[in-house]
């Protein structure tokens, strides 16, 4: 961590001491009277001298083939093994089982973004069809085998968790990259996972158009060919199935329709792969506070557990119950709250293709009132835009949610209020979870039958899970004494991460760098889990999480890392050094800002403003689009050198720079304070 962010920490302690403490809001009669855990003493069950055996309690939810010999294994600590020797299958457990009793019953509702093309239901039996018939064309067609890994460059659709199903069922790795990311973003993690298939599809639509999704597959093929991994194989699924909806051609020998293929296998049953319990079902890859984003690995058994545990009790999810998780199956929501979760416990999913607010502000509501969705799931980033198109709107349709869920950022006090009031119409109950792409599954978050909502807060740990903050020094920050500090996580839990891929240095170092005394430790006490947010708890044990102490921007409940975006400002050759600082921005949460310097005798020109802003969404995509890109003559430094993004921060925020004069070159700051505020 650099001191610049630690800077960033203390000041947000400073807001952390003048917040105002909400009201309590308890959750209905009616939501208390049917939900799935009220029982207070699971947080006795759950305490830390129980652990780790309270967590058999959330692995009995599956099914398993064999049952594990141990339930921690931390030989290998930090990198702790759940359920050790156990055997499953996540495409068995999440189908499988739910056939005979319930295959005609919805597992997925897929609701296209085109308004005029009806919603397809996909039943259990269709989808336990779909998944082996698929299964079988990675086995036979792509050669594919238990523990390779696929990258899937995927847009919101039936036939992605199709594929991630099928990947589980013959015990292939998936690594799910977020269909909005670029070319450029989707080779890297090609590159890093050593994928030699690649699954896309042709096209989807967004905000009412078609977009040519081969195309960026294609040249992500071509950038990971540079990078060292040829793929040999794509496999094109097609959005509308029997027909091409994008104009880029076929490969000669690479390129796979699924869609035809998929013929060779009609009927075709596969035998779901008996997966140990900590081999890896899935990467997702997240940013950090280096440039190279981070594979987290996540294991079959601990995190099908957890995730299939939070879905029950914190989501409240009933298998009769209709629900709908607004975000991206790219993202770790979509794959805990979409996919696993839910499907382990045999409810129907909503997929929406398109945008909540196209083509006009009533669009999610009437999702709502066609499918009856009784449980929503959304983050901030999409409730403040729906509140702002649309303030009224959910009045005029017919709809009635008993639970909702915001997640991903921190969620001010009146957009919850109105979140509460107005989307969920004062019955439903709200939890704010906090939680990461590393953790798999929640963190803090009240437990919607036991507790009630405070406004702005996600609430104490989830029963099992035990929340420490620490100063900088290492020193405990007791509850309530008002002070933010670094939120830990002092047990391991089953949803953690295992490591990241191919890396394990770099995953000790990320999480546990600062308050493990002993690296060479195999005691779990040794190795509290460092998150990297900024949080304050209160004396009732609610946490509050201010937001990042490291290099990290969460851009609409999306994690960018300062670094990734300077990296790729910096392949523009013209550019000598550049910074990102975090701005306020109404909708997003924060939005980056970009300066950058020159080398010696290049001018800066408007063409060279907009070269940066396309290399960024070249590298990374659109969501890391910069407010503005800044060319300044020179960078705030201090003497040694180092780079101040807190001064830059300071400008772009309209706030205070501070004391400036012991840098070594004072007069910059006024100079760029005037470029950029006029
Ligand atoms: C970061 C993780 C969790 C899945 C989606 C994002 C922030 C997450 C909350 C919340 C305040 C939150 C944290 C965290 N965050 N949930 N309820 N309240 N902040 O996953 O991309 O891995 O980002 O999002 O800063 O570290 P992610």
């Amino acid at each position: 961590m650099s001191d610049d962010s630690k800077i960033v920490s203390t000041s947000e302690a400073q807001i952390a001491v003048h917040w105002k403490e909400e009201e309590l809001i308890n959750p209905s009669e009616e939501f208390i009277a049917q939900a799935n855990l009220t029982d207070k003493s699971i947080y006795e069950r759950f305490s830390l001298a129980n652990f780790p055996d309270y967590y058999t309690e959330f692995a009995d939810l599956l099914t398993w083939y064999k049952k594990w010999d141990e339930v921690l294994d931390t030989s290998d600590a930090p990198c702790f093994k759940w359920f050790k020797g156990g055997k499953l299958n996540a495409s068995y457990n999440c189908i499988d089982r739910h056939l005979a009793k319930n295959k005609n019953k919805t597992a997925i509702h897929f609701v296209a973004e085109p308004e005029d093309e009806r919603v397809s239901h996909i039943t259990y039996q269709e989808l336990y069809t779909r998944v082996n018939e698929f299964a079988a064309l990675l086995k036979n067609t792509a050669k594919l085998k238990r523990g390779d890994r696929v990258t899937i460059h995927m847009p919101m659709s039936a036939e992605l968790p199709i594929t991630m199903l099928a990947c589980a069922r013959i015990g292939v790795i998936h690594s799910v990259v977020f269909g909005g990311f670029s070319s450029s973003a989707c080779a890297d993690r090609v590159v890093d996972s050593n994928s030699r298939v690649l699954i896309t599809m042709d096209s989807y639509y967004r905000a009412g158009k078609l977009l040519n999704h081969k195309e960026v597959d294609d040249e992500a093929c071509a950038l990971a060919e540079k990078g060292g991994q040829k793929v040999d194989t794509m496999l094109v699924w097609q959005r509308y199935p029997g027909k091409m909806s994008s104009p880029s051609p076929l490969v000669e020998g690479r390129d796979i329709i699924v869609n035809q293929e998929l013929k060779k296998y009609y009927g075709a049953l596969v035998e779901p792969e008996q997966m140990l319990a900590e081999e890896p079902l899935f990467l997702m890859y997240t940013s950090g506070t280096t440039g190279k984003p981070k594979g987290a690995q996540h294991g079959t058994g601990g995190y099908l557990a957890y995730v299939t545990a939070m879905s029950k009790y914190i989501q409240d999810i009933h298998p009769e119950d209709v629900y709908w998780c607004m975000a991206d199956i790219g993202w770790i929501t979509g794959h805990s709250f979409i996919v696993y979760g839910p499907l382990a416990l045999c409810a129907s999913s909503v997929i929406y293709e398109g945008v909540p607010t196209y083509p006009d502000a009533g669009r999610s509501w009437r999702i709502a009132q066609e499918l009856d969705v009784n449980i929503f799931h959304t983050a901030p980033t999409a409730i403040r835009a729906l509140r702002k198109v649309g303030p009224d709107e959910p009045q005029k349709y017919r709809y009635k949610f008993k639970h909702m869920t915001t997640v991903g950022e921190p969620i001010e006090p009146e957009v919850w209020r109105w979140y509460y009031n107005v989307v969920g119409r004062g019955e439903a109950a709200i939890v704010d979870t906090y939680w990461q792409t590393e953790t798999g599954g929640f963190l803090c978050s009240t437990v919607p039958g036991i507790q009630p909502m405070k406004p702005g807060s996600a609430g104490p740990g989830v029963p099992g899970i035990h929340p420490i903050v620490f100063d900088e020094t290492g020193e405990v920050l007791e509850p309530g004494c008002g002070k933010a500090g670094n939120i830990c996580i002092q047990n391991p839990w089953p949803g953690m991460m295992q490591t990241v891929w191919g890396d394990r240095n770099r995953f000790v170092e990320s999480y546990f760098g600062m308050y493990n005394k002993d690296r060479n430790s195999k005691k779990w006490q040794d190795w509290p889990y460092m998150t990297g947010d900024a949080a304050v708890v209160a004396s009732d044990g609610y946490v509050r999480v201010l937001g990042r102490i490291d290099d990290v921007i969460n851009v609409s409940g999306h994690r960018l890392g300062t670094k990734e975006i300077e990296s790729a400002a910096l392949t523009v050759p013209e550019v000598a050094e550049a910074a990102v600082v975090p701005v306020a921005h109404e909708i997003k949460g924060k939005e980056p800002e970009l300066y950058v310097s020159l080398k010696p005798g290049i001018e800066a020109t408007p063409e060279l403003q907009k070269k940066v802003a396309d290399a960024i969404t070249f590298q990374i995509g659109k969501i890391a689009k910069c407010k503005n890109v800044w060319i300044v003559p020179d960078m705030p430094k201090t003497r040694s050198g180092k780079l101040m993004r807190r001064v830059l921060g300071a400008i772009s925020n309209k706030g205070d720079v501070g004391n400036v004069m012991t840098l070594a070159n004072p007069e910059i700051v006024e100079e760029i304070r005037k470029m950029v505020q006029g």
